[in-house]
């Protein structure tokens, strides 16, 4: 009994003094395991008689869950402790800079939009969106095309098998020219917007992708005529392409949306078998690329657009985004585009933090 008693007290005193988890475990297991000492003493009542085993039983069973209360409550204060200890221990500051190498990248297309928000912000237009999924009078009949015109033919267009609720027929918009129509009648008059987004035709090479990206632009107000198109174009061109010596050719051309139309070519030069833009088309060792179509907004399209022709006019482009960033950042397969190959975008991708900004400069490099 005094044995019992004097054992007890020894454990629970180990048991208090345990500073780890491990040392803790080696008591339990001196005592309640199962050649621990206690479990050998309950072992022995079965050899007792009735009356020995009444009389011994209580001092076993009362040291026995003595020592399993204290083993308890001191695990637990012992995993308390560890937490606090590895809280302590594993804190971040997190007002370090990142050390990893940054791994997302802005894809051209979407750092060239970015840039082109950039600048046209400058001169005062704002960037509006329309569908891409688009109904047939906002991308043909409203811009002077109806179902007879042949331009429709012309442009490949992806149609759904099911019309709109309102019997119109459904496709993929095939140009960004039906966001003058959704501006014009949503906003009214006077307009000077930009609306870059993708558009769809049927239609694949080396330079031609079934999705690309275009710029529409729209200008609507009183006054307006072909001179303003092509000072906004230069101005545009020369502070995207970040050189003054950017010549713009515009060659009459026919789209049924302008009157007149005309088409805008770019002059450059080829160095080391790269296009660089700059300098006159007519120069030697120079050439003229097209680089978009534009003219001045159709007196029918106002009508249909809710615009009195006599009081408003305007002029719109169009401009390829692909083609831009191509001529821009020096790629040359207009497919690697749409490929997702990392490696592609880790090498002409941009840093996030390369925000184009007019003050630090559009051309950000990556
Ligand atoms: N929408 C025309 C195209 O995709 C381009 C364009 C836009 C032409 C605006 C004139 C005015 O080819």
């Amino acid at each position: 009994m005094t044995d019992i008693t004097s054992q007890t007290e020894a454990a629970l005193a180990a048991i208090a003094a345990a500073t780890s988890l491990d040392a803790l475990e080696a008591e339990r297991l001196e005592a309640l395991g199962k050649k621990g000492w206690v479990s050998l003493a309950l072992k022995t009542l079965g050899g007792m008689s009735p009356e020995e085993r009444t009389a011994a039983a209580p001092a076993i069973q009362s040291a026995r869950a003595a020592i399993a209360d204290a083993l308890e409550a001191k695990k637990a204060a012992l995993e308390a402790a560890a937490l606090e200890e590895q809280l302590a221990r594993e804190t971040i500051d997190l007002t370090l800079p990142a050390v990893a190498a940054p791994k997302g990248s802005v894809h051209p297309v979407s750092q060239v939009m970015d840039e082109l928000a950039e600048i046209f912000a400058d001169l005062g237009f704002a960037v509006a969106t329309g569908p891409e999924i688009e109904d047939d009078w906002h991308n043909f009949t409203a811009l002077n095309m109806d179902e007879t015109h042949p331009a429709r033919a012309m442009h490949d267009t992806f149609y759904f098998p099911d019309k709109s609720a309102d019997g119109k027929d459904i496709l993929l918009r095939t140009h960004t020219s039906p966001v003058q129509i959704r501006s014009m009648l949503e906003q009214g008059a006077p307009i000077r917007i930009i609306a870059p987004g993708r558009v769809y035709r049927s239609d694949s090479d080396a330079t031609h992708t079934p999705m690309f990206h275009q710029v529409e632009g729209l200008v609507i107000d009183k006054d307006i005529h072909l001179g303003h198109l092509k000072w906004t174009l230069e101005t545009f061109f020369k502070a995207f392409f970040e050189r003054e010596d950017i010549v713009l050719r515009l060659r009459p051309s026919y789209f049924p949306f302008t009157e007149p139309s005309v088409e805008v070519d770019v002059g450059y030069s080829t160095e080391g078998g790269r296009r660089v833009v700059g300098g006159h088309g007519d120069a030697p060792g120079h050439a003229w690329m097209e680089i978009g179509g534009s003219g001045m907004v159709n007196a029918r399209v106002l009508e249909f657009a809710g615009l009195e022709p006599g009081e408003w006019q305007g002029f719109a482009f169009g401009l390829g985004i692909d083609r831009i960033a191509m001529l821009k950042y020096g790629m040359n397969d207009l497919r690697a585009f749409f490929d997702g190959d990392p490696r592609w975008l880790a090498h002409y991708g941009f840093s996030p933090f390369d925000q184009p900004t007019l003050s630090a400069g559009v051309g950000a490099k990556a």
